[in-house]
């Protein structure tokens, strides 16, 4: 499976801060937001990533991954030169998906659950069409919104309805077969003159071929969009940092767990960070898991 990270957009609601700074390099916690949905696409197991960013800004992403090479990953780049739709990323991403399933994850979506990497690994396994994920929001107006039958069967997707029938969000992961590039190559800008990423889910609907997993109560999905919520995002990641002395979305850590650098890799690149406290934990998750 590839994988896609669509970090591009232009951050309106964050100006004036995002002028200058792609949203999605802003800290959360102690690390720049990219970190988190790159660390989802780590936990499936997929070291072939797209990074997709706003058109100008592919300097910053490079020099802070690379060619992600040090993670045991291979990470290139593409630029989306308008926000055309979270569905471009998949014309966009045609060639680098090729003939594979393909995980798709904005940018700025922040995952978090003990058992969120095992669920999205059996999902990514079992995948026959397409898998979403809902979360039960209180301003579900605002998102997507999936429509069930009585019985949890995924009817129909509601882009930003007026009056929602569920308050059940899609979250901003997308496991796709192949055939979401043909899909994707049929669609047509909506009213607001962007690729949907809903026209694309609803084609899958429409086949029988989506499914929708519901992230419950265990699980946390952080929105990062405004001011508040950032600070708000920062201030979860932070607490559960500092109480229980785990780090979320440690690249480094994610990259040794799932056996893409051994452990000597992962403490020399604890080491070249080590006047902060990532550095640090990088280091002693490294002699953690060595002993
Ligand atoms: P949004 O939050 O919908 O848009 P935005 O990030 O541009 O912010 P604002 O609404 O404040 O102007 O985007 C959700 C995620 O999808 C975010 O990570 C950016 C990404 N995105 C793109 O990269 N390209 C696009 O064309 C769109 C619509 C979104």
């Amino acid at each position: 499976m590839k994988g896609i990270v669509l970090a591009g957009g232009s951050g309106t609601r964050l100006h004036p801060i995002t002028i200058t700074v792609s949203k999605q390099l802003l800290p959360i916690g102690d690390k720049p937001m990219i970190y988190y949905p790159l660390s989802v696409l780590m936990a499936i197991g997929i070291q072939d990533i797209l990074v997709i960013v706003r058109s100008g800004d592919r300097g910053m992403f490079q020099s802070l991954l690379g060619d992600g090479g040090r993670l045991g990953l291979n990470i290139s780049y593409a630029e989306q030169e308008q926000p055309r739709g979270i569905a471009e990323a998949l014309l966009i991403g045609a060639d680098h998906i090729g003939a594979d399933d393909c995980a798709l994850i904005l940018g700025d979506n922040v995952f978090h659950g003990t058992t969120f990497a095992r669920i999205v690994q059996r999902e990514a396994r079992e995948l026959d069409g397409c898998t979403l994920f809902g979360y039960q929001v209180n301003d579900p107006h605002r998102y997507g919104v999936g429509v069930t039958d009585p019985g949890g069967r995924l009817l129909a997707i509601e882009e930003k309805p007026e009056r929602p029938r569920s308050n059940r969000a899609i979250t901003g992961l997308y496991l796709y077969d192949n055939e979401v590039v043909d899909i994707a190559k049929n669609i047509r800008p909506s009213a607001r003159g962007e690729l949907e990423i809903t026209d694309v889910n609803n084609a899958y609907v429409r086949r029988g071929r989506a499914k929708l997993v519901e992230l419950g109560r265990g699980f946390a999905w952080l929105d990062t969009g405004t001011p508040e919520s950032l600070l708000q995002a920062g201030q979860y990641v932070r607490t559960l940092e500092e109480r229980q002395g785990v780090r979320i979305a440690c690249l480094e850590e994610m990259a040794l767990r799932m056996g893409f650098i051994d452990a000597a890799n992962c403490h020399a690149l604890g080491e070249s960070m080590a006047h902060s406290s990532y550095g640090q934990y990088v280091m002693t998750i490294a002699r953690e898991l060595s002993a």
